[in-house]
């Protein structure tokens, strides 16, 4: 975009507006302001919009590059331009008969052969037929990953807690800290337990350090090579590393360099998820997402869900300045989707420089944070209440619950639209001294309270509806955040799918590695070299 759109946003930034003046003189807003795709309900009518803001913002969606770098997406070119791949995650959830191809591979006969493999194993699993090296049935899986191999998985699990229907439990190990893995195999059985290591570049360090350890612990534990192979399983688009760590080539699943690692759940990335769902309702989750791929495809920009998340996130981010997002799912089950949404947004917008490599002039992702109501409403809320920080959010909130305590489900419901209520009309210092007044309080002590309890309202705030958290429903919404994700690297001009800036860490740490593990000494800069000392002492 030329940096006069974004001075024009920040001109009509400058115009006030007034949330609980623009309902009371619009009483179709909510209405107008709201949308449903894929049975996902949308409404964007507690946003500091109003119609010449809103035409503003989709002009900018028209005048871009959008529809056509959708098409190129959906195309399998190669926009992932720094590193030449095409981006192309939404083929994992195409239907076979789309017939895909990538430089005369046959992509679609390629994923449907994948997910096939992925199949077979986890109806093996679940059937309990797959016996470890003493003829007793897997009752364990570890799934070792990192990033894009674990958010997604780890996360989806954890959200269709109640579709589960496999015998065997799920466990998780990420992170380089000793700790994650001394605690998941705390209380397992090699003999009973299957490891899968999931790495597209079979090359990050924390992974292979975990599956080494777990190696490890296989052989302290009796394995021989027989063994060991026999309860190693991996995906990834590296098979010689792969084979090299020891893995069998039978049980290496494949991964695609054209499917970046934060796009991964829908590959056999999404393996935990199947097991756990069986593969009827994992084909649901793929349902969901291309349905939402469809919709992003097909629908007006006006119309368009992943489109108006995108429009209002810059209008916050490029015309008010905000620079952070909540996310806040009503529902225990999504807990884990704020750290999901942070590495597919934060990862992926997150840069300095445009396609070309000229430094942006304008400010990219928000910082992505947030966690399950209501408990957010006792920690941090107070500060989205009465600070002067504006900080949009969006609120998640499925209709049918998973359980049967109803009478729950209201009061939760209830805190979600009422926090979504109070961020967009607040307290006036009049309603808070008839508060006070009304509560007996005399005149002196409501001019002493009164301000304390002033909320200055006009706060914006997505609300999203799911009809129920089921695996189409979760599909769907990941999809929303994803194609979000993407509009907004198309209005930003910058590439959604590299991530040059993780690797400058893990350079440097190689060097203080060498030196804490007493191979090799190296000169630092003085803080670091006081902080390896002291480590050391
Ligand atoms: O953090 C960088 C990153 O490359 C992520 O993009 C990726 O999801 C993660 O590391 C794990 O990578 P891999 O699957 O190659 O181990």
């Amino acid at each position: 975009m030329p940096s006069a759109v974004w001075r024009d946003l920040a001109q009509l930034a400058k115009q006030p507006l007034n949330l609980r003046q623009e309902f009371a003189a619009d009483p179709e807003r909510a209405t107008r302001y709201a949308l449903n795709a894929c049975g996902i309900e949308l409404d964007y009518s507690k946003n500091l919009i109003n119609d010449a803001i809103w035409q503003h913002l989709l002009g900018m969606a028209q005048q871009s590059e959008l529809t056509s770098k959708r098409a190129q997406m959906f195309a399998g070119d190669k926009i992932n331009s720094s590193e030449q791949r095409s981006v192309w995650h939404t083929a994992l959830r195409a239907p076979l008969s789309a017939n895909l191809t990538l430089d005369d591979a046959d992509i679609s006969a390629e994923i449907s052969a994948c997910h096939a493999q992925m199949f077979a194993l986890v109806e093996q699993l679940n059937s309990l037929q797959y016996s470890g090296y003493t003829g007793e049935p897997i009752t364990d899986l570890i799934w070792i990953g990192i990033g894009g191999s674990l958010l997604g998985p780890q996360m989806a699990v954890e959200a269709l807690t109640p579709y589960n229907i496999s015998p065997l439990q799920i466990h998780f190990a990420g992170n380089i800290d000793g700790a994650v893995v001394s605690d998941v195999v705390k209380g397992l059985d090699p003999a009973t337990t299957l490891v899968f290591v999931a790495s597209k570049s079979f090359g990050t360090e924390e992974t292979k350090q975990n599956a080494l350890a777990i190696r490890q612990w296989f052989t302290d534990n009796g394995a021989d090579q027989a063994a060991i192979a026999r309860h190693f399983w991996a995906t990834s688009s590296n098979i010689k590393a792969a084979a090299e760590f020891g893995i069998e080539s039978d049980h290496i699943l494949p991964m695609w360099d054209w499917v970046g690692g934060r796009y991964s759940l829908w590959s056999a990335i999404g393996l935990p998820l199947c097991l756990m769902l069986g593969t009827v309702q994992f084909n649901q989750l793929l349902a969901g997402a291309h349905a939402m791929d469809q919709h992003f495809q097909q629908a007006p920009l006006a119309e368009n869900m992943p489109v108006i998340l995108a429009l209002l996130g810059v209008w916050y981010i490029n015309g008010l300045g905000c620079q952070t997002q909540a996310l806040l799912p009503y529902s225990h089950y999504l807990r884990l989707l704020p750290s999901y949404v942070q590495q597919l947004d934060m990862e992926s917008n997150g840069k300095g420089v445009d396609i070309a490599g000229d430094t942006l002039t304008a400010a990219t992702a928000p910082v992505i944070w947030g966690d399950a109501g209501t408990n957010g409403q006792h920690a941090y809320h107070q500060l989205l209440h009465q600070s002067a920080l504006a900080v949009p959010a969006d609120f998640i909130l499925p209709v049918k619950p998973a359980h049967d305590l109803q009478d729950h489900h209201h009061r939760l419901a209830a805190h979600c639209f009422a926090q979504t209520q109070a961020l967009m009309q607040g307290k006036t210092l009049d309603e808070a001294t008839n508060e006070v007044l009304a509560a007996g309080g005399t005149a002196a002590q409501a001019a002493e309270l009164a301000p304390h309890k002033v909320s200055p309202g006009n706060k914006p705030s997505n609300t999203l509806l799911l009809p129920e958290l089921s695996p189409f429903y979760l599909g769907a919404l990941l999809a929303l955040y994803e194609h979000k994700v993407f509009v907004q690297g198309v209005l930003w001009n910058i590439n959604s799918f590299d991530q040059w800036g993780v690797e400058l860490g893990k350079q440097l740490s190689t060097p203080i590695y060498q030196v804490l593990s007493g191979q090799k000494t190296h000169p630092f800069d003085a803080s670091t070299e006081r902080l390896i000392k002291l480590f050391q002492q």
